[in-house]
């Protein structure tokens, strides 16, 4: 296929710990999936310049950069087939934020959900945070994106860009697809293994809530076992009742392809231990592979693939902008 048909694929994730089963589920293994289908030119970006709206580590936060990179190559990201970088790397994404600000009414900044999450959950109140849906919304539109593969936790970002492209179609020039989102039918949002009713998140303090990628396969089994359940021993899909068992299940599809109900249906009776324990192994199972190719990713190389990538990116990212100064009336002159 010639690269004009391809459509733009552009997702992102940030540093902001260590990356967890949740957004595996729920994004990133469709990431590997979009690239290794031709019919998709892909985009990945390690969002850097988003984790800096809530307090952080510098030291630490510069080793989390490198290391969610190579997370994204331990999956199967190939850097021969998705360009992948980071963002601070590529000053167009500020730029465009800005320009998009400029018609971003605050009302519409003020319904959005998860800075006022944040909010609540004590991070303090700064710019950067309020308008961070409008730098995401800049990151797939500089690149003319058609398709951002994300969990559902995204979906009202997702909203805004495709508000923001329409904005700004109208207002100027059409230079911008409309982007749709691209959410996974299960595990699209995976919860906490500590509290089922929120979702696996690596800002939760309780480090038993989540499934690490790079974890063994002892801890694996250990939080599985401990995983909140309810007491009584039926295993059966229902949210409402059995939040817990709902969110195994539903783990369990993802990672061993069959569907929730014949799992219902096997391990129904025979107890909740038979169960969790077929769940650990079926995670076990998928992460074998990534924490393999982990251990042998090297510092200096993944820094090599991203030096790269942000040549590349910025090459592309500057074509695409050219179109926007002109269409706002900041043209060369
Ligand atoms: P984050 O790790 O929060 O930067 O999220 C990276 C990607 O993973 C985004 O596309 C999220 O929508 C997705 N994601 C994060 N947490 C979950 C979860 N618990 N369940 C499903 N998807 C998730
Ligand atoms: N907000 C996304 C998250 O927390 C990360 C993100 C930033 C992103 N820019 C993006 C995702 C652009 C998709 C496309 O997961």
């Amino acid at each position: 296929m010639t690269e004009q048909a391809k459509k733009t694929v552009f997702s992102g994730v940030q540093p902001s710990g260590a990356m967890h089963l949740g957004g595996y589920l729920g994004a990133f293994r469709n990431w590997v999936a979009l690239q290794d289908d031709d019919a998709y030119d892909v985009i990945y970006c390690v969002v850097d310049l988003h984790a800096m709206t809530v307090p952080y580590d510098p030291a630490e936060f510069h080793r989390l950069r490198l290391e969610t990179a190579k997370v994204l190559l331990a999956i199967g990201i190939d850097p021969d087939r998705s360009l992948l970088y980071m963002q601070s790397q590529v000053p167009q994404h500020a730029e465009l934020a800005w320009i998009l600000g400029t018609l971003t009414p605050t009302g519409v900044l003020n319904r959005m959900t998860q800075h006022k999450d944040k909010l609540e959950k004590g991070v303090p109140a700064n710019l950067g945070l309020y308008s961070y849906p409008v730098l995401m919304a800049a990151d797939i539109l500089l690149y003319g994106a058609d398709l951002v593969p994300v969990g559902e936790d995204q979906k009202q970002h997702l909203e805004m860009a495709r508000d923001l492209a329409e904005r700004f179609n109208n207002r100027f020039a059409e230079v911008f697809p409309v982007p749709e989102p691209l959410i996974p039918k299960t595990a699209a949002r995976v919860m906490s293994l500590v509290d089922p009713t929120s979702k696996m998140s690596s800002s939760d303090a309780n480090p038993k809530n989540r499934i690490n990628l790079d974890d063994s396969p002892d801890v694996i089994r250990k939080k599985v076992k401990s995983a909140v359940t309810d007491s009584d021993p039926t295993v059966r899909y229902d949210t409402a009742e059995k939040p817990g068992i709902s969110n195994l299940l539903e783990i369990m599809s993802s990672t061993t392809g069959r569907s929730i109900d014949d799992l219902a249906a096997e391990y129904a009776t025979g107890g909740y231990g038979r169960f969790k324990e077929a769940v650990a192994e079926a995670i076990i199972a998928e992460l074998a592979p990534i924490r393999a190719s982990l251990q042998n990713l090297d510092d200096a190389e993944v820094a090599r693939i991203l030096q790269k990538g942000a040549l590349d990116a910025r090459t592309r990212a500057e074509r695409h902008q050219q179109k926007v100064r002109d269409a706002v009336g900041l043209g060369r002159f």
